[in-house]
């Protein structure tokens, strides 16, 4: 069993503690129930209600739709009904959809409440429960109103992730394989050296290298809450991930593979790396079953709404786009490219040529 890790994330002077190889047993040392409401979904309620059956639930649907208003409405009615007060905690028990919604309830509940996460997804315990995202999608379009506010604590109980379905922990891979791209400590050697017992769930393994991506994403949390500079190298593989996402209906992670595969070939391109790195990443995303390239999720096609969507999601800065392109592996360049020139590249690739 992996000792419990414990990550402190300093933004202000407010401290939120992440707790990798914690189990969901120990919950009540964390959240007592005479004061803490959860909020759940579906699965979870199914797969774990008896770890929490003395705490009042709130139980959600499940799925991207119901990131929205209407079930923070939903929340905020039963935590008015069961007389939450501003010191109740409210704790998200779920993957990202979850702690997203359960974050933004908390954060404007009676002008805000304490909240912490127990992470049960592997994509939020590498990526979504790090780093004070919270927010819901307004008319299908994602993450439109929010806030950043950081929860108290998170637990990511790597025991939950035996009940995870396939795609869904596959999902989850993407975001690490990104991470370990950024990440100047050796995470993608650990990856590499490991990713049979990875691929296999290896509970120790697992909760090592989510302890790592934690790290890594809180150093350049603390560093840059707000997106201003550094967070953004987070985006690696998102420019592209989230229009195919968008598109294609593509699942996140997966898109995001995509995008990396994308953004390691325009890389080479420039000259800023050279194919064996373009290899090596792209095997370890096929390795993990993931999409390396555009044609894998998307079509010729697509293009227009492929670069509309891009387009769309696009950072201020005219009719260019901030790329980011890997140097190496934990060296990224933010680039400002041309929308035209991503375009010409897009459609010039052997991504789509492969198909
Ligand atoms: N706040 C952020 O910084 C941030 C970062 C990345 C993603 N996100 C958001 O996270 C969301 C995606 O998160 P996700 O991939 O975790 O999706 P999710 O919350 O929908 O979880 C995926 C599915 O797995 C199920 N599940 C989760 N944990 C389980 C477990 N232990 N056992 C069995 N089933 C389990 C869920 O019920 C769901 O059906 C998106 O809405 C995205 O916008 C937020
Ligand atoms: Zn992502």
């Amino acid at each position: 069993m992996k000792k419990l890790e414990e990550i402190k994330i300093n933004i202000n002077g407010h401290i939120s503690t992440v707790r990798t190889g914690e189990s969901i047993n120990n919950i009540r040392e964390y959240a007592s129930p005479a004061d803490t409401v959860i909020v759940t979904d579906d699965n979870l309620n199914r797969h774990y209600y008896e770890m929490f059956s003395d705490y009042p639930v709130i139980v959600i649907g499940t799925g991207e739709g119901i990131k929205t208003f209407a079930t923070v409405e939903t929340i905020i009615r039963e935590l008015i009904e069961l007389r939450a007060h501003r010191k109740t905690f409210l704790l998200g028990v779920g993957g990202g959809i979850v702690c997203d919604i359960a974050g933004f309830a908390a954060s404007i509940y009676m002008r805000g409440i304490p909240f912490g996460f127990v992470s049960t997804s592997l994509l939020s315990q590498v990526d979504a429960s790090v780093g004070g995202k919270n927010g819901v999608n307004i008319d299908g379009l994602k993450n439109m109103a929010g806030v950043i506010n950081q929860p108290e604590f998170v637990i990511c109980d790597h025991g939950m992730l035996k009940t995870l379905p396939e795609d869904e922990y596959i999902n989850g891979m993407a975001e690490l394989v990104k991470t370990a791209c950024l990440d100047d400590e050796g995470l993608f050697q650990f990856i590499s050296d490991n990713r049979e017992k990875l691929k296999n769930r290896h509970g120790e393994t697992v909760s090592e290298a989510v302890y790592r991506s934690v790290k890594f994403k809180a150093k350049i949390v603390e560093e840059d809450e707000r997106e201003e500079s550094v967070r953004r190298i987070l985006n690696l593989g998102h420019t592209l991930g989230h229009a195919v996402e968008k598109v294609k209906g593509t699942k996140h992670g997966f898109a995001v593979s995509a995008g990396i595969g994308f953004a390691l070939e325009l890389s080479k391109n420039y000259g800023l790396i050279d194919s064996s790195l373009e290899n090596e990443v792209k095997d370890m995303l096929k390795f993990f079953g993931l999409p390396c390239t555009l044609g894998e999720v998307t079509n010729e096609k697509d293009l227009p709404e492929l670069m509309k969507a891009v387009e769309s999601d696009k950072k201020k800065g005219g009719d260019s786009i901030n790329f980011i392109l890997l140097k190496g592996i934990g060296e990224s360049v933010i680039r400002n490219i041309k929308s035209e020139e991503l375009m010409k590249y897009i459609s010039g690739y052997s991504s789509f040529k492969n198909n």
